[in-house]
């Protein structure tokens, strides 16, 4: 049974098809990459499920529930959090103070904020930074910095754009367990353009190509997939 599901999506700018009839489902307790050369539409198709950017047609569920004509705020407080491809922390706040606006923000009651604010920053390995003024953390930890904040959100999907961008060689390993430890609890949608990370990690993948759908499946149907390996993992 789908937990989020996305049916003939469709966002179009002028004459531009950025995202075109998508359909697309992620289960509870999932995770699921979207990938795709630059350009595909994976930032928009995720707009469209966080309320970001409305959408021109299709549907959106969540858990049964039709969410499309949602305002992101309400999918927000549905469950849906949502990590920036650009990173959009508060720059003057310290690193303790961004992820204490997301807990006010999200579905928790967060009868103890310090305490909500600690366990996102354990989660993410930036407990020790707590005091730091977020502008000043170098741009791999601003990541987890948003990270922490979508976890602090209590999240039952959580959709993160490009996570490992910036990040160092060495803290991929543990930016990999830690999204291996969100599941299943939380149902993960991971746009990623590192293919180790997304072998890694995925149970499915699907793969936008202008706009479109090119395939879907386990990543060893996807791995083996010819229109796959010509449109993106060839390159
Ligand atoms: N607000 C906008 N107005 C006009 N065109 C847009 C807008 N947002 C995105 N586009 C265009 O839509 C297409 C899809 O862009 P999108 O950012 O969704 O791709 P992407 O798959 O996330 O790419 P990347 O891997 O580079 O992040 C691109 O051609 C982009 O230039
Ligand atoms: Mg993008």
């Amino acid at each position: 049974m789908s937990l989020l599901d996305a049916r003939g999506l469709t966002r179009h700018f002028g004459g531009l098809k950025a995202v075109d009839g998508v359909d697309f489902d992620l289960a509870a307790g999932e995770i699921h990459a979207l990938i795709g050369p630059n350009g595909a539409g994976k930032t928009t198709f995720v707009s469209l499920l966080s309320g970001r950017l409305p959408v021109q047609s299709g549907r959106i569920t969540l858990a049964g529930e039709d969410i499309t004509g949602l305002p992101a705020h309400a999918r927000v407080r549905k469950g849906i959090a949502y990590t920036f491809q650009i990173t959009s922390v508060f720059p003057g706040l310290s690193v303790f103070d961004n992820v204490a606006l997301a807990v006010q923000g999200g579905r928790g009651s967060a009868r103890d904020l310090s305490r909500a604010v600690e366990a996102a920053l354990y989660r993410v390995g930036l407990e020790t930074l707590r005091r730091e003024t977020a502008g000043t953390l170098s741009y791999g930890h601003q990541r987890l910095l948003e990270v922490a904040m979508g976890l602090a959100l209590q999240p039952r999907v959580l959709i993160l754009d490009e996570p490992t961008q910036g990040l160092a060689a060495g803290e991929i390993g543990a930016f990999k367990a830690l999204v291996r430890g969100l599941v299943p609890e939380v149902a993960v949608l991971l746009i990623e353009h590192n293919m180790e990370v997304v072998m890694d990690l995925a149970q499915r993948i699907t793969v936008l190509n202008f706009g479109r759908v090119l395939a879907s499946g386990t990543p060893d149907e996807v791995r083996a997939n010819p229109a796959v390996q010509e449109a993106y993992l060839g390159a």
